[in-house]
């Protein structure tokens, strides 16, 4: 017996109480990471114009906002910052009371149960928009791993629970986890952007963040989009150099990375959901051209089956609220 008519694959479609019996993924609040945007200053909620819902917020006016993303079963936030004074080496990233350091000490306030991940990167505050020291022309690798190091330190001295280096300079994971070994910071976990790739998802972010670059453009350290061998040394190295995590960014362009990546390796594996993958779909929907809540559902839900655990997302609230 193999076959129509005997075998009926509709069979166990018939009912809802079917369907979820034999349902092989489901997207859970506690696999969600929510991006926050914070700036300097006081009583500032600034939206977002090309991601409309999001908003920069200051510190001072964090504890609302977190305790609703706490209240909401989300278990982790991470963290970007947009300082008042950019440099050519970043400065204001690894400052003790920089916009990030100050803004992890406010959450932790009002919810120390909320886990606090930094993004570790220099775009945001240097001058010329690039994610490291700039020498030449060309993003000097070297030169950077060190002040990279210095922020995920001053990140973790302000009690973040995890950094995730976003650069993509060779070397970072292992150098940022010499500098935490060395202070006495041996159980902070490293969520390493392994695979990512030099998108064009990622414009609205830049402008959320101020970060885009000034000259040139990332493609020098971000990976090429074609490739996805490539992707799994990115992920190979990361692991070699003390990952805790590894990811994959852009998430919906990428399905077919991240499932080579669940396949090739045993480590917990994160996929971002960027900027440009949630301007699209709140554009159309504002537009009533599609159904927001069924979209991002089914969006997240392939996410997972193509094989991420964790889904950083800017639907995140949104969707605790649906599932
Ligand atoms: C910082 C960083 C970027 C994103 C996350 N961390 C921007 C970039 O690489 O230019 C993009 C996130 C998004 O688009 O949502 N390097």
């Amino acid at each position: 017996m193999s076959g129509f008519p005997q075998l009926r694959l509709r069979r166990l479609r018939r009912s809802e109480a079917l369907r979820s019996l034999i349902r092989e993924t489901e997207v859970n609040v506690g696999d969600l990471i929510y991006p926050l945007f914070v700036v300097e200053g006081n009583k500032m909620k600034q939206e977002i114009s090309s991601m409309p819902g999001l908003y920069r917020l200051s510190s001072d006016l964090l504890s609302g906002e977190v305790e609703e993303i706490a209240s909401l079963g989300i278990p982790a936030i991470i963290l970007f910052g947009i300082p008042q004074k950019k440099d050519e080496v970043g400065s204001s990233a690894y400052h003790p009371k920089g916009v990030v350091q100050q803004a992890i000490r406010a959450i932790k306030k009002a919810t120390p149960e909320l886990l606090v991940i930094t993004d570790v990167c220099l775009c945001e505050y240097t001058s010329h928009g690039h994610c490291g020291v700039v020498v030449d022309g060309y993003v000097d690798n070297d030169k950077t791993l060190e002040l990279l190091a210095k922020t995920a330190l001053s990140h973790t001295e302000a009690s973040a629970d995890m950094v995730a280096p976003s650069d993509m300079m060779d070397g970072r994971v292992k150098a940022i986890r010499q500098a935490l070994d060395g202070n006495g910071f041996q159980n902070i976990p490293i969520l390493a952007y392994a695979a990512k790739y030099a998108s064009a998802f990622y414009g609205p972010f830049r402008e959320a963040a101020e970060s885009a670059p000034q000259f040139g453009d990332r493609r020098s350290y971000q990976m090429d989009p074609p490739n996805w061998r490539e992707a799994l040394r990115e992920v190979e190295q990361d692991i070699a150099e003390g990952a805790d995590i590894v990811m994959v960014k852009p998430a919906l362009p990428y399905l077919d990375v991240i499932r080579k990546v669940r396949d090739t390796f045993n480590y917990p594996l994160a996929a971002y959901s960027v900027s440009g993958e949630y301007a699209m779909i709140k554009a159309a929907a504002q537009q009533n051209w599609l159904d927001e809540r069924g979209v991002v559902l089914e969006m997240l839900t392939a996410i997972k089956r193509a094989g991420a655990d964790i889904i950083i997302s800017y639907y995140a609230k949104e969707a605790a609220r649906w599932l």
